[in-house]
């Protein structure tokens, strides 16, 4: 699944012993592999090919440059949220024309960005956001591409946060009003209205709720059509699993298999925006244990990684296997392994909030100040939502390709801290 692998006691990523980077750029430090990065983006290209689908990474899982760059190199488009990351995809040198843009609070500034990179589709969330669509793409002279953004509701059974395909949240429009939305805007001078947009939710662990999101949008499409609307293309988002050593999950393969047989032959566009399944297990973060201590009624595990540079498990109640980067054992990467003479502990930072921790409850062999610590799969959503609370610099990024590595971000310092507040 992914290329960290303990040889001779030590974790690698590719030819590397983790080691060696922490030993030079200290820790906390992510480190990514990039040919695993190529190759679950292989993967997917691969298992989807009959459809010869756009695959638009989706910046907000991963968004360091250096992977915006090696994802270009490899044909992708980027899937982005915000201005931000439209701007990031434009520093990578990504082909901007293969862009997609969601989100339901496009301001006008985003949205004139935007219409400047004549970008693939904005998939529109509202007939508000339409109607400033249209009215900021006649005022530039364009005609923007839009994707309608339909909310199946359908449950893709997975944490209430990362649900986004069901009529109680704030996503898309309401698929029983996407007809009406065609008649009121289908025809717009200055947005060319002719695809659907799908996403619901992250990560989701079967086909099933796809199948059922697509059987939907294809009967919305053929009304559509029937009414006049050239419907000609369908982006189904991203949320493909990932695997985290908890539950078994999906393939790309296994997807495929349930979701080319619905789009093959249906005159569509596909368009397919995953983050998750490619960069989850292309990262870990190294951390080092700061101290043992003995609380009341539980061990704990001090490490220099916090909850400031992983939120995942604090935010939701996320599992990562955390192991030692020099074992004896080469350990299952999974919830259910324990090893001989393994010690229950809650690894935690140094933030003050109990909701610090990289895990809970978790079965470690003996560990001492000074060991470093791998947390896996932790390339997705990982870095991307670190944050300075408690004045914490960000983390460095490194990238590892076969026996050679580079830094592609730098260890915050304390100047970057309050730069942004000087001179004022
Ligand atoms: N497309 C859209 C419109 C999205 O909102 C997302 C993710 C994706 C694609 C990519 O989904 P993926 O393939 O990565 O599952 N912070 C959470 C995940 C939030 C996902 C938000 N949207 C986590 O750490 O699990």
């Amino acid at each position: 699944m992914d290329r960290f692998e303990y040889r001779n006691g030590e974790l690698h990523c590719e030819d590397v012993p983790v080691r060696a980077i922490a030993d030079a750029v200290g820790t906390p430090v992510y480190i990514y592999s990039a040919n695993t990065l190529r190759d679950h983006y292989r993967r997917l290209v691969g298992a989807f090919a009959e459809l010869s689908p756009l695959i638009c990474f989706s910046v907000k899982s991963l968004a360091n440059l250096h992977v915006l760059k090696l994802l270009a190199a490899e044909g992708s488009g980027f899937d982005v949220v915000s201005g931000g990351e439209l701007f990031r995809v434009k520093s990578a040198g990504g082909d901007v024309r293969k862009v997609v843009y969601a989100g339901v609070g496009k301001t006008d500034a985003e949205i004139n960005a935007g219409l400047a990179a004549e970008i693939a589709y904005f998939n529109v969330e509202s007939e508000a956001e339409f109607e400033n669509l249209s009215r900021l793409a006649g005022a530039a002279g364009k005609v923007a591409h839009g994707a309608l953004r339909v909310n199946p509701d359908v449950d893709p059974k997975t944490h209430r946060y990362t649900t986004t395909g069901k009529k109680e949240t704030k996503f898309g429009v309401d698929i029983e009003r996407a007809e009406r939305f065609f008649f009121a805007y289908g025809k717009d001078p200055n947005v060319r209205l002719d695809a659907i947009h799908l996403h619901i939710g992250s990560p989701i662990y079967s086909a099933q709720p796809y199948v059922e999101a697509i059987n939907k949008t294809l009967a919305l499409i053929d009304r559509l059509r029937k009414g006049g609307y050239a419907v000609n293309c369908i982006d189904i988002g991203g949320g493909f699993a990932a695997d985290y050593g908890q539950t078994g999950s999906p393939t790309a393969a296994d997807y495929a298999a349930e979701i080319v047989p619905l789009l093959r032959g249906k005159g569509l566009r596909i368009i397919l925006e995953p983050g998750r399944t490619i960069g989850c297990n292309a990262g870990i973060l190294l951390t080092k244990v700061l101290y043992l201590k003995e609380g009341g009624e539980r061990k704990f595990c001090i490490t220099d990684g916090a909850m400031t540079d992983l939120i995942r498990p604090a935010l939701y109640d996320a599992f990562h296997f955390i192991w030692p980067a020099k074992s004896a054992i080469v350990p299952q990467r999974s919830a259910e392994f324990v090893a001989d003479g393994a010690m229950k502990m809650d690894i935690v930072g140094g933030v003050c909030e109990s909701s610090d921790f990289l895990a809970k409850e978790r079965m470690l062999p003996p560990v001492q100040r000074g060991d470093l610590l791998a947390v896996f799969s932790a390339g997705a959503y990982g870095f991307v939502m670190s944050s300075q609370y408690n004045a914490r610099p960000r983390v460095a990024e490194v990238l590892v390709e076969g026996s050679k590595w580079r830094p592609i971000r730098r260890r915050e310092t304390y100047d970057d801290l309050i730069a942004a507040e000087q001179g004022l």
